[in-house]
């Protein structure tokens, strides 16, 4: 799904590859890699300011035009099970929503600060490595108000972030043992997913919390307990990989499980 900078730790994702559908044509490479349209815009811009804005542009244009469309399409939704920012993630039977046209994508929303769906017409919602994503302030208390709303009662939701807590845990030991039980590297310090090499530890965690512009806030348990409690969520709790209030919705990566955090809550009421 991404190739890296090797040297920054940046992750750039690939084209879309959803055919047929002209708006998913748009290259996003030719906005945010480097090539000749890039190069003359990064003489005036520096590409660490320029990348998120010309990012926001190309989900503008995938989002933007689909929305109504997409909205009218769940009008009478019920019972749904939903995956948002399910990247190329997504499973048959159930609506996976991202704002790239991945393949399996079947909703190309922006989910940031509204969703397409009915109030109380999902049962399920799984939501894998996006939640760090959005803006903490700006955007996060939207995103989960807006959960909470389309669940119906009972529903669940289940997020899973980078645990920023385990790997500032592994950060303070001595040496490095600790950080290659949640970040395979290989003997000379080198991400095995990025191929960036670290020479500090500090490298790796900046790496892990910004992604290049890509995260946007580092969660812990705590943190994540108080914004659900916020959104009006109840029975608020840590999950392991593989274990689930609601057994449909553990179709998370292996790949993610050392440096993941799981957490799960419900909506008791409407
Ligand atoms: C790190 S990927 C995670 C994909 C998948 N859930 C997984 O665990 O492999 C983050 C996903 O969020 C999507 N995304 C980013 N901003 C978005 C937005 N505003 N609305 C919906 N999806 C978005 C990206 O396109 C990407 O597919």
């Amino acid at each position: 799904m991404q190739t890296e900078d090797k040297k920054l730790g940046r992750v750039v994702q690939q084209p879309p590859i959803i055919e047929g559908d002209w708006l998913s044509q748009i290259p996003y490479t030719v906005l945010v890699e480097d090539n000749w349209f890039t190069k003359q815009l990064y003489k005036f811009l520096p590409h660490h300011r320029l990348a998120p804005l010309l990012y926001e542009v190309y989900i503008a244009t995938q989002t933007f035009i689909r929305s109504s469309e997409i909205s009218r399409r769940y009008k009478d939704a019920k019972d749904l099970l939903v995956n948002l920012g399910s990247g190329p993630q997504g499973q048959p039977g159930w609506v996976n929503v991202d704002a790239v046209p991945w393949k399996g994508v079947n909703c190309i929303y922006d989910c940031r600060k509204s969703l397409p769906f009915p109030s109380n017409s999902v049962r399920g919602i799984l939501c894998e490595h996006f939640f760090e994503h959005i803006d903490y302030t700006e955007e996060a208390p939207y995103f989960l108000a807006e959960c909470y709303r389309v669940l119906q009662p009972e529903g669940v939701i289940r997020l899973i972030v980078p645990d920023a807590g385990k790997y500032l845990q592994g950060y303070s030991q001595e040496g490095w043992e600790e950080l290659r039980q949640i970040r395979p590297l290989d003997s000379e310090n080198r991400d095995v997913h990025f191929g960036t090499q670290y020479q500090t530890k500090m490298e790796l965690i900046n790496v892990v919390f910004r992604q290049g512009f890509e995260h946007t806030y580092a969660y812990d348990y705590p943190t994540l307990e108080l914004l659900f409690a916020q959104a009006g969520f109840s029975a608020i709790q840590t999950q392991d990989y593989g274990k689930s209030l609601m057994d449909e919705l553990c179709i998370d990566l292996e790949a993610r499980k050392p440096e993941s955090l799981y957490v799960e809550a419900v909506k008791t009421q409407d």
